[in-house]
């Protein structure tokens, strides 16, 4: 295989590792670490439900209570990375990517296909994040108002795989997605 096929190969690997994440709730991709930056400049890494994963679009999606902290960081500084470690082909999947919010009317079909066990997971009362006397001190308000969804471009993939010998390469929006292989 040349060179750039090889790269294009492993771009597909990792998209179809990625994509399975959507649709299938035991996929290592359905849930990725979804890192940001704190106004303070901390990092921040939680784990999120992978929603959406368009490779023409070149976007993914996740979705969140638009009073959580991970908002506030996103408002100061929109870049986010989403790792993925997939252990069957023993793919690690960085994302690297710039983030847009979208709530309200413009998010009101999604809404409507939440379904309504998951509606929970936006809106609290207080918000999410503040100290409570006792862990049940708070009410979930499963509200259209506090659905927040992410819209992650992506700006770059990064694929490590621990093949023998491992295996590591850069794709690039910028770079029209041709890869570039890196010492791992
Ligand atoms: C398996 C799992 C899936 C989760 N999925 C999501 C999700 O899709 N969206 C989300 O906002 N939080 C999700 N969470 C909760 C986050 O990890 C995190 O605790 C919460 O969003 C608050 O993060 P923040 O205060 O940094 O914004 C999930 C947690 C677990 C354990």
């Amino acid at each position: 295989m040349n060179k750039q096929t090889e790269l294009a190969a492993f771009l597909d690997l990792g998209w179809q590792r990625l994509t399975r994440g959507v649709a299938d709730r035991r996929a290592a991709a359905r849930h990725p670490v979804f890192a940001t930056v704190s106004p303070k400049g901390h990092p921040e890494a939680r784990t999120v439900v992978l929603r959406g994963a368009s490779r023409s679009d070149g976007t993914v999606e996740v979705h969140t209570d638009g009073g959580s902290d991970k908002i506030t960081s996103l408002r100061a500084n929109p870049h986010a990375q989403l790792m993925v470690w997939d252990e069957k082909p023993k793919l690690q999947i960085r994302l690297s990517t710039t983030v847009t919010i979208h709530q309200g009317a413009d998010v009101a079909d999604k809404w409507r296909s939440v379904p309504d066990g998951s509606r929970m997971a936006y809106g609290a009362t207080p918000i999410p994040g503040t100290a409570i006397p006792t862990a049940n001190a708070y009410q979930k308000l499963a509200s259209h108002d506090w659905f927040a969804v992410m819209v992650c471009r992506i700006d770059s993939i990064e694929l490590m795989q621990l093949t023998d010998p491992h295996r590591r390469a850069v794709f690039s929006a910028q770079n029209d997605w041709f890869g570039e292989w890196r010492v791992p």
